[in-house]
């Protein structure tokens, strides 16, 4: 009885940030639940149920040279007046650190598949310019004088390699494969990881001032090659990375992605690997990747993807859903494609590799007309890049590397920036709040949360109701959830199966927001934060209300 009036209370004390919680051992819990009709969900941590560590990688970024991402985002110039480091936006290097960025993608996307190393080394002023892939793109047939259209090559391998390092990140490069060469390749590896006076490529990088090798150890063999990355066959494409990966120089030390499919085409996949293997190609492989981004499929799927996107901000209910329910595919696709390369890799040695994902919106909610596809972020996309993390942390097992697409002025981006000003999205708070995660134990749960109900094309819809994953390391217990409906708050049962109980304060990361279209902008840089309680043990099971449009992390010390 006196429970029962806790749990009440509780609940309806619940706002948007953290409601209090009891804790009591598994079976008591069960017990408990049977009994208690205030909660209308369930999470079960089964705390002897490892499922693989977390690898610190999939909380990765990707910077190409698009729009705004690099010049202007985060490349400024030695001469600003925007305070940098060497050229580098100080306060994008200050606020990235928080993340604990473990890799950064570069130098794309499409943009690598025409990018010659060559032009973007040496001393500035002499660096030749091109057009740039992003320059003429259908989405903006009118980009603004600069390098954003003519790509000047001011940030080069040297200048990205020292981002890295800024924020202790690892490099991952792209190599192009569309219309650069293996010996492009083997001479940018040089390049990057050659000793003082090995070679010419190596002497290069030490006549720039880099004497110690950048140690590059992973390598994307292309990017889309079935599109903008040469419009390959899977066969093409497969005789095409064996051209590429067959000498390199140390090659055994190095990882070699394989660019994989977009969403489900599981016959790429198939015909890939089957022409790779042919070759005995299978244990040269590192990771292959994946890509899917989400965008709005108002009114159904859509192939012509330039009519179906919807708007960042201004959306209905039924685009909130539907572009999360897009999102959410991302499990079947990783689970489909693990099952499709185990018939040629049973022991799963290759590994999978989400180098871009995230929302893609029309043109016309970009913060900055300069910036293409630089577009806001609300708490739709917060919960997106939760649920994404959280899918990934379940297939801890699975994934090796992910990527967001893209880290500043772009889609589904942790910042903005324009002139001296940078501002934190939803986004960023997520990945913030996610990061305890790196590295640690991915633990199995099950989730029971009844799913929100929309209207989707006229026609009664639901998604998935409560969705997210927990690791551990050692006695710290990180939860993290997302409820993706728009107006209910789930009152749910958290129960820790498998003996330990939750022995200290629970912390209570919670980002939500009252008006769910709300955005951060340069001039009110904080709507849209997070917020933190902690609450005291008490010695029963956790009831927890998670708000409404909401990502939540708990973080439990177990005894
Ligand atoms: O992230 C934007 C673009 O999306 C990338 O350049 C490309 O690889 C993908 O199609």
């Amino acid at each position: 009885m006196k429970r029962r009036r806790f749990l009440q209370g509780a609940l309806t004390a619940a706002g948007a940030t953290c409601t209090p919680v009891l804790f009591r051992g598994d079976r008591a819990a069960r017990a408990a639940t049977a009994g208690s009709r205030t909660a209308d969900g369930r999470i079960d941590v089964l705390l002897n149920e490892p499922i693989g560590r977390v690898a610190p990688e999939i909380y990765g970024h990707f910077v190409e040279h698009l729009g705004a991402t690099v010049y202007g985002g985060v490349w400024v110039g030695e001469r600003s007046k925007v305070p940098n480091l060497g050229g580098i936006r100080k306060s994008l290097v200050e606020a990235l650190r928080r993340l604990k960025p473990p890799v950064i993608r570069w130098p794309g996307g499409c943009f690598a598949d025409s990018y010659d190393w060559r032009d973007g080394v040496g001393p500035r002023a002499r660096r030749p310019r091109h057009t740039s892939f992003w320059g003429g793109a259908s989405e903006w047939p009118k980009p603004p004088a600069g390098p954003s259209k003519y790509e000047n090559n001011a940030f080069g391998t040297n200048e990205f390699v020292r981002f890295c390092r800024l924020v202790g990140a690892q490099p991952y490069l792209a190599v192009n494969v569309r219309s650069g060469s293996p010996r492009d390749f083997m001479d940018w590896v040089e390049y990057c990881n050659g000793p003082p006076g090995s070679t010419t490529p190596a002497d290069l990088r030490v006549a720039s001032g880099e004497r110690a090798p950048f140690g590059v150890r992973t390598w994307g063999v292309g990017n889309e090659p079935w599109g903008c990355g040469g419009n390959f066959t899977p066969e093409e494409y497969a005789s095409e990375f064996r051209r590429f990966i067959e000498w390199v120089p140390d090659g055994g030390a190095l990882s070699f992605v394989a660019a994989g499919s977009s969403d489900d085409d599981l016959d790429w996949t198939r015909r890939f690997l089957a022409k790779i293997a042919e070759r005995h190609g299978i244990g040269r492989i590192w990771g292959y990747s994946l890509h899917h981004y989400a965008w709005n499929v108002s009114g159904g799927r859509t192939t012509d993807w330039t009519k179906g996107k919807g708007d960042a901000v201004n959306y209905p209910d039924e685009e909130w859903y539907e572009l999360l329910r897009e999102a959410d595919r991302t499990e079947s696709f990783i689970a489909d494609h693990w099952k499709a390369m185990a018939a040629f890799d049973p022991e799963h040695k290759i590994k999978l590799v989400v180098d871009e994902w995230g929302a893609w919106y029309r043109p016309g909610s970009q913060v900055d007309d300069t910036h293409l596809l630089g577009q806001q972020s609300t708490m739709r996309d917060a919960v997106l890049a939760g649920l994404t993390l959280d899918t990934f942390n379940r297939h801890a097992d699975k994934v090796a590397m992910a990527n967001v697409a893209q880290l500043v002025n772009c889609l589904q981006s942790p910042f903005l920036a324009r002139g001296n000003k940078l501002i934190l999205t939803p986004t960023f708070h997520v990945f913030e709040m996610y990061a305890p995660h790196q590295g640690a134990q991915s633990l199995r749960t099950v989730f029971a949360s009844p799913g929100p109900s929309y209207t989707r094309n006229g026609q009664p819809a639901t998604m998935r109701g409560l969705s997210g994953s927990a690791s551990r390391r050692d006695k710290q217990l990180v939860l993290t959830v997302t409820n993706p409906d728009l107006r209910q708050p789930r009152a749910t049962e958290i129960v820790l199966v498998g003996g330990s109980r939750a022995a200290a304060a629970v912390r209570c990361t919670t980002l939500a927001a009252g008006d769910v279209h709300a955005v951060n902008t340069f001039e009110e840089p904080e709507r849209v934060h997070p917020q933190q309680t902690t609450l005291a043990e008490n010695g029963g099971s956790l009831v927890h209300e998670f708000p409404a449009a909401s990502v939540t992390r708990l973080e439990l010390t177990l005894a």
